[in-house]
């Protein structure tokens, strides 16, 4: 297959790079600084140029504060730059997997997302998720929207390491226990994308690590799991944590679509522990 990455440098892009070349597959990498995807005519020679049957699109502005600070370069990134990519895809043939966030939901449900359940975010990088979702549904019949939440990968940032650095380091933690997602195994998520585009049926997907938590017993299973069973965490409310964006409460999702066709992400405990494992992280 001939494909090309967008975010190619980020965490999930560069795992999907790795994977696929792995697996014998035409790549082509791009990112900031060589292609900027809101300069439509550069996007659209560069598509032309590489002619690939899909594009995977994991590229975005991913500070989410950031996001809430100047929503219309948000919107930009996120949203309308994905309409430059899918429709410049749509003159040479070609698919487009967007991966976009559970943040296009409120957060008010009862229960988890459904793929179908109405999008309504509320906050502006959810916003620009959702635009993005919209500019490729309306623009390339040969889509795939593929939703996922709370991505932990090795090297970086992430939610796993800051909570170990601060228990190393003897700070106090305090975590919301009013937040609530699927923690998202980087390296199950990136094999899952794969086997769906390699099917390549067109549609919108949920793919995360299989159960749902809060943010508070995300942090306690990490903490307990690498030793830190003693460590008190402080359980504080959303409104007691305050940042510039307002995340959803409750925004689990359903993995049915991708299901169906028997891609599947693990239980996120056991995603925590082969994170852990392969980061000499677990404790004996
Ligand atoms: N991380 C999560 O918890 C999470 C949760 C749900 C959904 N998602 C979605 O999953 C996807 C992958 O996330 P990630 O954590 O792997 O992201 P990431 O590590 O932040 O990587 C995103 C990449 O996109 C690049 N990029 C930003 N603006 C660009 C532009 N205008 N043109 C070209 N490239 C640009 C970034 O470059 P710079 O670094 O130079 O800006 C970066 O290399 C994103 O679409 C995100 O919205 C993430």
């Amino acid at each position: 297959m001939n494909v090309i990455i967008t975010g190619a440098k980020g965490r999930l892009g560069s795992k999907l790079v790795e994977r696929l070349t792995a697996a014998g597959h035409t790549v082509t990498a791009t990112d900031l600084p060589e292609l900027d995807l809101i300069n439509f005519w550069a996007v659209r020679a560069f598509i032309h140029d590489h002619k690939p049957e899909w594009i995977l699109h994991p590229a975005a502005w991913t500070d989410v504060d950031g996001c809430a600070l100047e929503p219309e370069k948000a919107a930009l990134i996120n949203g309308h730059a994905t309409g430059n990519i899918a429709a410049a895809a749509a003159e040479v043939g070609a698919g487009v997997a967007y991966v976009s966030s559970n943040e296009v939901f409120d957060g008010r449900a009862q229960k988890p997302y459904n793929e179908f359940d109405a999008a309504n975010p509320i906050n502006p990088y959810g916003y620009s998720k959702w635009v993005g979702e919209q500019s490729l549904i309306y623009t390339n019949p040969r889509h795939m929207i593929i939703r996922t939440a709370w991505l932990f990968a090795h090297g970086g940032k992430n939610f796993i390491q800051s909570i170990l650095n601060a228990a190393q380091a003897g700070k106090p933690l305090r975590v919301v226990t009013n937040e609530v997602a699927n923690p998202t195994y980087n390296d199950d998520l990136a094999e899952a994308i794969i086997r769906l585009v390699t099917i390549g049926r067109s549609g919108t997907y949920h793919l995360i690590n299989e159960g749902f938590c809060s943010r508070f017993a995300f942090a306690r299973y990490v903490l307990d799991r690498a030793g830190f069973v003693d460590t008190p965490i402080a359980q504080i409310s959303a409104s007691e944590w305050q940042r510039p964006s307002v995340p959803p409460e409750f925004a689990p999702m359903n993995n049915n679509a991708a299901a169906m066709l028997d891609v599947r992400l693990p239980r996120w405990q056991y995603a925590v522990d082969r994170f852990l494992s392969k980061e000499g992280l677990m404790a004996r």
